[in-house]
């Protein structure tokens, strides 16, 4: 495990993998990967490409209906996420799962045993970065806690480590820090499969990547061009680029999560009309095992105004929502097309006031500027939109009033277009308040 000579062996190596789903869903096409000891393989794709259903089949969590998997060039049938860990392969998933009140020390502990936790430390203390272990993990920033994740699952075996978007809901400090992180592990020689939507974060880390287009892989290589991966990951792109003019009653609220939004947010819901909201979480707002349609209807009982069906089929075609119809049980869309719908049906029924909280997590670029569109387009309607972000780029190019929010406190106002981004992101990390 320490030297980083790049065997000719890949350590997985998966051909021709076929993923259906019950429901006849056809997620993955005959999709290969290969991935080496000490690589960091990017694993790209617009939402609904398949990259969650591939890592699943490769992790035990559902079969593939076709196609082989090697380990070390001998070929397994993964059965269990549990087989696939005994053979090295662990998954770390988006939402935290460690015990929050559990020190980082001790959620070690509870996977393993005192030999673990000494494995852990000697991984920290190999490339030397500073880890508090011994604070409750829910006092930590998230990206501290994922960070305690990678090790934990290093240190209870895992020579692949899959990340399935480990970065969506950091800030950019956080991000740059965990990516910082997998290369001093990767020197190491443990490999990892990273998916994201983050192309700068893909073409900085990643040795190679592979883009899944349609459940097929479009794509294998260095990342050596933004260009050509975007053009490799999307469908034609029919999105206008470019700001429209700045709208005033389109509210952006700039900051690192957790800095007093959801106070803000909660004040905004208590209003005299009828108010859209997406929570940073949204599948916090759906119920899964019902249809689409009823997913629209339960939002809207009190409503005379509002069709279900009627608004049900909009959604799915303004917000390009890939579903087959809108009987179809909402549970069974891709993490990135919940959120989609779940936008699209705020957006669409919050007649008077619009909240959005990190509407464009886990989406990818496409998917963002087509967002954007309609938030625009809900604005000039007159619906008051309160849009929170993390990202500064996103403040500048939606063309509203920005405000910058840090430990409870909002800043002045400034349209977009006049928005100095060096300040902003110095406000948001606590640089530049009066006191
Ligand atoms: N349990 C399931 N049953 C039926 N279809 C499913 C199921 N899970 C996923 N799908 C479908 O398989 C396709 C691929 O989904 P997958 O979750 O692998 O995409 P993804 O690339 O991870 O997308 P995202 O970026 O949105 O997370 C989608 O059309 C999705 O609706
Ligand atoms: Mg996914």
């Amino acid at each position: 495990m320490i030297s980083r000579e790049r065997s000719d062996k890949p350590l997985l190596k998966a051909e021709n993998i076929w993923v259906v789903y019950p429901d006849g869903t056809i997620a993955n096409k005959g999709v290969s990967i290969s991935v080496y000891p000490g690589e960091v393989h990017g694993l790209l794709g617009e939402n609904g490409a398949g990259k969650t259903s591939l890592v699943h089949a490769i992790y035990g969590v559902v079969r593939p209906s076709l196609g082989r998997i090697l380990v070390d060039g001998r070929e397994v049938r993964i059965s269990s996420p549990r087989h696939a860990r005994r053979l090295g392969i662990f998954m770390v998933p988006q939402h935290n799962v460690l015990i929050p009140r559990f020190s980082g020390r001790e959620n070690i502990l509870l996977a393993g045993d005192r030999k673990t936790l000494a494995r852990a430390m000697d991984i920290i203390s190999s490339i030397d970065i500073d880890l508090d272990i011994e604070s409750p993990v829910e006092t930590l920033e998230r990206g501290l806690v994922k960070k305690i994740e990678v090790i934990r699952a290093l240190a209870t075996g895992a020579r692949l480590l899959i990340l399935d978007e480990p970065t969506s809901v950091m800030s950019p400090i956080e991000a740059r820090e965990l990516l910082e992180m997998i290369r001093g592990l990767r020197e190491m020689g443990y490999s990892f499969i990273y998916i994201s939507h983050r192309l700068d974060e893909v073409m900085e880390v990643c040795d190679r990547v592979t883009i899944l287009r349609g459940g097929s892989v479009s794509y294998v290589g260095e990342p050596s061009d933004v260009r050509v991966l975007e053009e490799r990951m999307f469908r034609e792109v029919d999105v206008d680029e470019g700001v429209g003019e700045v709208m005033d009653n389109l509210n952006i609220i700039l900051g690192v999560e957790g800095n007093g939004q959801l106070e803000y947010a909660r004040d905004l819901l208590t209003y005299n009309g009828f108010v859209g909201y997406v929570p940073s979480y949204p599948y916090a707002s759906i119920v899964p095992g019902m249809s689409l349609v009823d997913n629209v209807r339960f939002r809207v009982l009190d409503r005379e105004d509002v069709n279900p069906v009627e608004t049900a089929k909009y959604i799915l075609e303004r917000y390009e929502v890939l579903a087959r119809d809108i009987y179809m049980d909402i549970g069974k869309l891709s993490g990135g097309n919940i959120q989609r719908f779940v936008v699209g049906r705020e957006l669409e029924i919050g007649r008077d006031r619009c909240v959005l909280m990190f509407p464009s997590r886990g989406l990818d670029t496409r998917s963002t500027r087509l967002i954007w569109m309609r938030v625009r387009e809900a604005a000039e309607r007159g619906v008051d939109v309160y849009y929170f972000t993390e990202d500064v780029m996103e403040a500048v190019n939606l063309g509203g009033v920005v405000r910058i929010m840090y430990r409870r406190r909002v800043s002045d106002g400034v349209d977009s277009n006049e928005l100095d981004v060096e300040w902003a992101r110095r406000l948001m990390s606590g640089i530049g308040w009066n006191a």
